[in-house]
Formats: C-alpha cells, structure tokens, sequence
C-alpha cells in the first residue's frame, strides 16, 4: 500500500478531491493534469505489486482521440503475462472522482477521466493562474486584473509572472540565450529574421519555466569588414543618408567599396590596414565605426520592438576581450593543438571529423571562431550561467561544431552547457519589387500586404479603428506563424498569399480565433464579471462534447510548455494553437452564450470561452505574437 497524504502543491479548490500520494517533479498547483496522472498512476501501483508510484507515473501517457490517458504495460518489465497485469488493473476499478473509465486493448490501459472534476479543475486553475478581467474570485490572493493596456490585460507580455501554462522547475538557474545577431554592414537577411523569431519563442519558453533569462544580441561589428566600409565611407559617406538610415547607407557603402576592391588591390590592403589599426585600439581609426555601430544599435532595437523582440544585452564581436583570446590560443598550444601554417595557427580538430580552422591569421588579427571562443569564456565569467544557447542557421553548422568543440578541448566544465539550435534556410522571402534584404523592408511588406487583403472586405476595413498598427501585427504574426510552423531544421518556401490568409493554419487565422473570443464577453455585458468558479453551474459543460474537448485542451497546455523546454521546437505550441481554435470553432454552434435563455448556461459557457481566450493568448504570446482584441 501507498501512503496517502495529500501534497502542499495541491490547490485549495482541489483540496476536497481524494488525497494523493506526491510525486517528484509534478506540481499540481501548477498543472492539474499532473494530478490527474498521479491518480492513474496510484491505480497501477496498487494492483500491480513491484510497480511504485513514481514509476508508473513515468508510463502515463496522453491517448489517442477519444481516450485521455493511455499506458503501456511492457514498458514497466514486470515480468509475467501483460494480459494478467491488465486484467488486475481492470478488475481492482472502480470509478472514482478522477477516473470515469477504463478500457483494455492487448497491452495497453485508457483512461478516460471524470468530466466532472476535469471541467470543473482545469478551468478554475486557468482562472486562478490568469488575470481574467471579466471573472471575480475565490480568493483574495489571486492575482486581479489591474493591468489595463489600451489593448486590454493580452496585450501584456509578463512572463515572469506566474500565470496559468508557466511552472518554477527552473528557478535559480540562469540562461543565456544568443540569437539574431545580425552584421552592422551586411544585410539582414532572412537567416538573422529566423533566429530571431526562435530565439525569442525559446527566451520566452525558459522564462514560462522559470528560468531567470538573459537575450543577447551578438552583433556582427568587427572583422576586416569594417577596415572595407571604413576606406569606402572616405569615398561614399554621407552623414545625413547615415542618420537617415544607417543600415541601408552602411550597406550600400559596403557593396559599392566591394566593387571597386575587385578592379583595384590597393583597397583590400587600405582595408586591411584600417582593421589592423582598429584592433589595436587606435582611436582615430574606431571613431566613425563607433557611430555607425550606435545608429545601427538604434535604429535595430526599433524594429524588433516591432517584432514584439527584446534584448537585455546588446553584445558584438567587437566587445570579445583581445586577452581572452590570446588566453585560449596560448592554451591549445600549451595542449599541442594549434600547429603554424604560412604564418597562420591552425587548430587540427580532423580527429573530430571538424576538419581544421585557422584561430588566428598571419597578421595577427582575430578571426569569427576566436571570437566566438574568447565571447564565451567572458560570458561565463561574467554570468557564470547554468547553460547558454547559441540560436544560428544550420549553415554556421561545422563553425558552432568546431567552436564548441574547442571549448571542450580547453577543459572548461561549463563548455557541455553550451548549445547551438539551429534551423533550416527560408527561401523566396522577397518583395513584389525585388529582394529583401533588410528587416524594416520585410516588416513593411508584411504590412502592406496584409491592409491590401484587409481593404478587400470594405466594410470590416471601415470598423477597424487603427488598421495600420492592426495590418502589421496581423502581417507579423503571419510571417512569424509560417516561420514556426514546421520542425526548425526544415527549409520552407515563404509565401505571402499564404501568410495573409484568413483561412488554414496561419498567423491571420489565429489573431481572428482570438478577437472571436475577446468579442463574446462584448456582446453580453450584462453576465460579467462571471461568478467565483465555485460558484458556476457546470452541468451544461459536462453534457458537451465540444466543451469537453476544449477543457482537455486548456488542461493540457502546461504540458506543451514543458515539452518546448525539452524540444526547442516551436511547431509544438503552433499545432496546439491551431488545435484549440479548431476545438472552439468546432463549438460555437451549440455551446451559445449569446441568446441562450437560461442565465446559468450562459455563464457557464462565458466562463469556458474566457478561459479558452485566456489560454489561446498566453500560447500565442509564447511565440511572441501580440493577440489582438479587436481587428
Ligand atoms: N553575425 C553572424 C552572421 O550573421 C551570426 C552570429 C552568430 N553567433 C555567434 N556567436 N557566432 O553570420
């Protein structure tokens, strides 16, 4: 037998529930499927002897359509017949608050859970863990709708707050997550946009699990490079294009300095020189390179707030400490791994199937892998972080390999924290007037081609009260849907016909789902503030499917989460996005708040669609979408 007693982290309002033996790494307080699991998981072990808790625990998986939770016998290695096992199960089962059901197929047990208790825990933990404006509460502790944005309480992006879908299983620990990091000069091409959408998903996914996270912008702002555009802004420069657009002017400088470096030698080696003179800190050489990096810092940090991005720490190559670097070189010589060619050092990593990489050049100059290397020994002794991620192309492949290799080489017990996501390439991302090279360029057709779509139902247009701040958030959630959608590694063709629709699994569709939601409370005034959750009639609910559907949804979400965290795959939170609105869309025809007569069903059905509405933003916000109320 099992001792019973009844974890602190099970909420007050789940409190009257048969008690439950703990689990580790479960928190009911956050996530009442845990719970639920626990339950299932308490069945097993005490018709199955050798089976503990714990164990089973592990084997309680969600069920295929129709079924909640599903276990696999063999997996436990019981010895024995599985049949045997199965039938102990079965025959020691009686339903009880948490379990309805159980079923047997060969091997495997489903679990069909309480609809009662399932509705009735899940939607008042989504209301406990949210700041639903339109729902007074049981308790004075909870967390109330003070918030007011003009967009209302979505809009908000408070992650560290605890809210329903987030958990503390990473508290005290501290990550550093790298991503963008485009280069002043060069374009920001659709590789830097990628890493940014990923990177900010996973910032957010850490915080959502507690972790303390730190977003870093690596700027590409140093190499030879800068020594070109520094030659070729004595040529082309123009302070006023500069101020006007630093990034399109740096550009436009570099391709034009280019050109005449393939007719004319003499510029690479004015080029060369200048950099030289950089990295040694001359400061008549880094004067100019200091405004352009600062406009370009400026002129960035504005278009991510577009993107709903924000970075803690704007780093770049330019700030790696020259003596960290001599510090690793002088290291993997002292270790025999750096051999002299034609001047240059070399580190052989063929062993390693990473081939060899020059870690310093003939003149003395430092190089993006040395760069790399001496950046992350900085970081570390600056954060000393428990992991850091390196969010960059799958291009950069065999440098992240040969750069994170080298830091394992050197010994460093922090190096197996470190970890590159990468990602597939994006093709066909272009405007309808040529190629997009920069960001504000891809934001601004993202917007232009949502408003023409918008203008095309003339009289919705004309209801929208702010369509350009509408038609770019709309417009961005579907460029950022497209690029979330499927498994990071693959590559996808952009297409806009589909990131402006309405219809499918897009940006446009979600956003609509949502202000769907947000426009039921509007049109019954008269039933807000909802109940306490103790106090609402849940029986209309219980007899529908369609409700029930959605409440499985809602209380799967942590779970979702969670999996992000282990998966660092954003398509994970997209399908579950796409699956809830489909879920609510599917009810809308007989789960009626508007004209249903009888009070204590509508009230019932707000509070189910007011939780749903809670859980489809806090998902779309995890992927750093802004949910529009209105549009
Ligand atoms: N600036 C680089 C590029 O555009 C990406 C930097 C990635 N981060 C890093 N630590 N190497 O290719």
């Amino acid at each position: 037998s099992t001792s019973t007693a009844t974890s602190s982290k099970v909420p007050a309002f789940a409190s009257h529930l048969p008690p439950l033996p703990d689990v580790l790494e479960t928190d009911a307080s956050s996530c009442m499927f845990d719970h639920f699991r626990i339950a299932i998981a308490k069945r097993l072990s005490d018709a199955l002897p050798g089976l503990t808790v714990e164990k089973a625990y592990e084997g309680v998986d969600y069920g295929k359509k129709g079924v909640d939770f599903t276990v696999a016998l063999p997996r436990f290695r019981l010895g024995g017949k599985v049949d045997e096992h199965a039938k102990k199960v079965v025959e020691a089962f009686t339903p009880d608050e948490y379990v309805a059901s159980i079923t047997v197929d060969r091997a495997m047990l489903h679990f069909y859970l309480n609809t009662d208790t399932l509705i009735r825990t899940v939607l008042t933990q989504v209301t406990e863990l949210s700041s639903l404006p339109s729902t007074a509460s049981d308790s004075s502790s909870t967390p109330s709708a003070s918030t007011s944005s003009p967009n209302g309480p979505s809009d908000e992006l408070n992650l560290a707050q605890k809210r329903y879908g987030t958990n503390q299983f990473g508290k005290g620990k501290k990550l550093i997550i790298e991503y963008s990091s485009p280069n002043i000069a060069k374009s920001f091409h659709v590789g830097h946009l990628r890493s940014t959408i990923i990177g900010a998903f996973l910032a957010n996914v850490y915080k959502s699990c507690g972790w303390d996270v730190i977003s870093m912008n690596y700027l590409g702002d140093w190499g030879t490079q800068f020594g070109l555009i520094a030659t070729g802004f004595e040529k082309y420069g123009s302070q006023e294009r500069l101020e006007a657009n630093p990034i399109h002017h740096l550009f436009e400088i570099y391709v034009q300095i280019n050109k005449d470096a393939e007719s004319d030698p003499t510029v690479k080696e004015s080029a060369a020189a200048w950099f030289k003179r950089m990295e040694d800190g001359d400061e008549a050489a880094l004067k100019n390179w200091r405004v352009w990096r600062e406009l370009s810092v400026k002129k960035y940090a504005e278009e991510y707030e577009r993107l709903n991005v924000k970075f803690d720490v704007y780093n770049g190559e330019s700030m790696v400490p020259k003596e960290k670097i001599d510090y690793a070189i002088n290291r993997l010589e002292e270790m025999g791994l750096v051999s002299d060619k034609e001047g240059a050092k070399i580190i052989d990593l063929e062993k390693y199937k990473l081939g060899s990489a020059v870690v310093r050049k003939k003149d003395g100059t430092s190089i993006y892998l040395t760069r790399d290397i001496g950046g992350a020994i900085a970081r570390y002794e600056k954060y000393a972080f428990d992991k850091m991620i390196y969010v960059i192309s799958s291009q950069q492949d065999l440098h992240c390999a040969q750069f994170l290799k080298t830091l394992e080489l050197l010994d460093f017990p922090w190096a197996k924290s470190c970890q590159h996501v990468n990602y597939g390439l994006v093709q066909g991302m272009s405007t309808r007037k040529g190629t997009v090279v920069f960001l504000d360029q891809i934001i601004k057709e993202a917007s232009q081609v949502m408003l023409e779509q918008m203008m095309k139902n003339e009289e919705k247009y004309k209801a929208v009260e702010d369509p350009e701040t509408v038609s770019r958030e709309v417009g961005i959630s579907g460029v950022k849907i497209q690029d979330m959608a499927a498994k990071r590694i693959n590559n996808y063709t952009f297409n806009w016909d589909r990131m402006k629709s309405f219809e499918g699994d897009t940006g446009p569709y979600l956003q609509y789902a949502h202000v769907r939601l947000t426009s039921i409370g509007r049109k019954v005034p008269h039933l807000l503030p909802l109940p306490p959750p103790s106090q609402i009639d849940i029986a209309t609910l219980v007899a529908s499917q369609h409700a029930r559907d959605i409440a499985v949804l809602l209380g799967s979400y942590p779970d979702v989460v969670k999996v992000a965290l282990k998966t660092h795959e954003p398509s994970g939170v997209v399908t579950f996005a796409f699956r809830l609105s489909h879920a609510i869309s599917s009810a809308w025809e007989t789960v009626v708040v508007k004209g249903e007569e009888d009070k204590e069903k509508a009230v019932a059905r707000l509070w189910l669609y007011e939780c749903a509405r809670e859980v489809l933003a806090a998902s779309m916000r995890l992927l750093s979408l802004r949910p529009l109320d209105r549009m």
